[in-house]
């Protein structure tokens, strides 16, 4: 199964990016829900909706079309989870949270099947269709952004508000097993 593949998209011109402080402080959270349609409460885990003028720069950048481009802060390990909605994500790391925070992916069995470190300001594709999960970050909290291509879309809030069904909501990491 194929799980973390670096893509060659030129890193990001600095004056598009936010600090952490600047996202925390400027950006409207995304609301995340469980698996059951209830709101999820993290308070170590957070997700920010973009801003326009880096939206329009990935766009532009990527060659396909993107649906969601988010700002992600965690301060604490990701448990095991397959994500809510989406199977593809392009993830850009901004600051790691430590020297070896990585990220590893698991077969259907929940057997380890690859550890990746992935390097800063360097474009990734992930495989978040496949169960995964990020160590603890240390000493600081991890940053980054993620960017979910419409193709790796496989539903959208909007089609649950219309059919009300719940536990279809994206979030990424209230759907764990562990
Ligand atoms: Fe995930």
């Amino acid at each position: 199964m194929h799980f973390i593949t670096q893509l060659d998209f030129d890193q990001i011109p600095a004056h598009l990016l936010l600090s952490r402080s600047q996202v925390e402080e400027q950006l409207p959270q995304v609301t995340l829900y469980q698996s059951n349609g209830d709101v999820y409460k993290a308070d170590w885990y957070r997700v920010y909706t973009c801003d326009a003028a880096l939206t329009h720069y990935i766009k532009e950048l990527m060659p396909f079309e993107i649906q969601y481009v988010e700002y992600v802060i965690s301060d604490r390990s990701i448990p095991m989870h397959r994500d809510l909605g989406r199977v593809r994500a392009l993830n850009y790391v901004l600051e790691t949270g430590g020297i070896h925070v990585a990220t590893r992916f698991y077969n259907d069995e929940q057997r380890v099947m690859l550890e990746y470190v992935c390097d800063t300001h360097t474009w990734y594709e992930l495989n978040v269709g496949a169960y995964h999960s990020v160590a603890e970050p240390q000493p600081n909290p991890r940053f980054l952004l993620s960017v979910t291509p419409q193709d790796g879309v496989t539903y959208l809030l909007e089609d649950v508000a219309k059919t009300g069904t719940p536990g279809q909501i994206r979030t990424d990491i209230s759907y764990s097993s562990v």
